[in-house]
């Protein structure tokens, strides 16, 4: 990927700033490895909340010279406004709250960050004058699709979210399209499908199977286990933005996936036989509440018109994931205790972490 990156023209004598929200999660931690070991002519501004799913610690290591961190709320305009410099290159939008079954619980949160919050950095991005406005999304906004078809999730696919989460996702690509078509602010709207790779908070399918399993606890499986996800390996969805911001079209939408679909309980199974542990800790629970049964998505516009393609195979990705989670059981357990364990109780009516 390397390769992809680099023969990509870009101008190398002058530092480039970009501006990153929700950098402390997930993907967004991904990303900013990303284009810090990749690139040399872009610092970044990381702005973020540090909800319950941001972490300092997924940001240890990273250059300080390129790498500004910020704490910061997307809802807080003065605090945006102060924080993004005139003329950045860009704003990479990660900041959300991305955990569909806390949107069932409560979406007012969902809301706030994941809509209003788009809002005030698209408003920010005009004041600014910022070159583009990269929102990244989800497979989600697109609804679910039938089992056993040989239907995909294209840009052209209809916006029909079903969950809370969904809807609040939803919602923020209609305000960046609008941004584009009333004001010409240049954007770019990104949808992936399901991420799994470090960092990944233990409320997530993925890592939560492999802490409960590494603590011999039981492994929750929603339903009848057979729905379906697209999973595509989190630095491979970061090298897609970055292509994306690059070399998109403005107003455009990219799907991005590595057409990798499996049901969950091939994923579990799996998890659990490269841990070693018995299938029997797996335990059906009651199902979600409005549970999209697939997703799947048709990645040709990002493999033609961005040169994508994914380079993590689900084999090497689980194994570097499963790898990094044993052998930072201190980030695990210091997530499992505290508010992580009344939100499991409460979730699942059951008890984990830190005895
Ligand atoms: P995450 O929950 O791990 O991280 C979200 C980050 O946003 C956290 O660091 C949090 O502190 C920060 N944040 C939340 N509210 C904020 C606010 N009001 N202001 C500033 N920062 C705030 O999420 P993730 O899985 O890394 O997802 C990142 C983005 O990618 C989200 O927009 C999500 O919708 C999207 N996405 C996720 C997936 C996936 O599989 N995880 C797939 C496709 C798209
Ligand atoms: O598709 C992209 C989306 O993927 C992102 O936009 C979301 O931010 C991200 O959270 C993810 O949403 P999902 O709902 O698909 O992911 P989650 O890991 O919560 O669940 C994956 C599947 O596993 C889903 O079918 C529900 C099931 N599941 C999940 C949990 C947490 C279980 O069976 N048991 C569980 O305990």
């Amino acid at each position: 990927m390397k390769k992809q990156l680099s023969t990509i023209n870009y101008q190398l004598s002058t530092m480039r700033t970009i501006f990153v929200t929700g950098g402390a999660g997930f993907i967004g931690s991904a990303f900013i490895r990303l284009i810090l070991e990749e690139t040399s002519d872009f610092k970044i501004i990381n702005f973020d909340a540090l909800t319950y799913a941001g972490n300092l610690e997924n940001l240890n290591g990273l250059d300080e010279t390129r790498h500004k961190f910020i704490k910061g709320d997307i809802c807080d305009k003065e605090a945006v406004l102060q924080s993004l410099p005139e003329n950045s290159e860009a704003i990479f939008n990660f900041a959300a709250e991305s955990h569909v079954d806390r949107s069932i619980a409560s979406a007012s949160e969902f809301v706030l960050t994941n809509v209003l919050g788009t809002q005030i950095l698209l408003d920010a991005a005009r004041a600014k004058n910022i070159r583009r406005f990269v929102q990244i999304s989800t497979d989600e906004t697109q609804g679910s699709l039938p089992e056993d078809s040989n239907s995909y999730f294209t840009e052209n696919s209809p916006i029909q979210p079903n969950s809370p989460y969904a809807a609040s996702k939803a919602a923020a690509e209609h305000f960046v399209r609008a941004a584009h078509e009333t004001f010409d602010v240049d954007t770019i709207t990104t949808r992936c499908g399901n991420n799994y790779g470090q960092r990944q908070f233990p409320e997530k399918l993925i890592p939560l199977m492999i802490a409960n399993a590494m603590n011999d606890e039981p492994v929750p499986v929603y339903g009848d286990g057979r729905n379906v996800r697209d999973w595509i390996f989190v630095e491979d969805h970061a090298r897609a933005i970055w292509l994306a911001y690059l070399k998109g079209k403005a107003g455009s939408s990219y799907n991005i996936g590595a057409r990798n679909e499996r049901q969950n309980i091939e994923v579990v199974k799996s998890i659990l036989d490269a841990l070693g542990k018995p299938h029997s800790l797996i335990k059906f629970v009651t199902d979600r509440l409005g549970h999209d049964r697939r997703y799947a998505i048709d990645a040709r516009k990002v493999e033609t018109e961005l040169g994508w393609k994914p380079i993590t195979t689900w084999e090497d990705g689980l194994q570097k994931t499963i790898r990094w989670y044993r052998e930072n059981q201190d980030w695990v357990n210091q997530i499992r205790s505290g508010a992580y364990r009344d939100y499991y109780k409460n979730h699942y009516g059951m008890e984990v972490g830190a005895k």
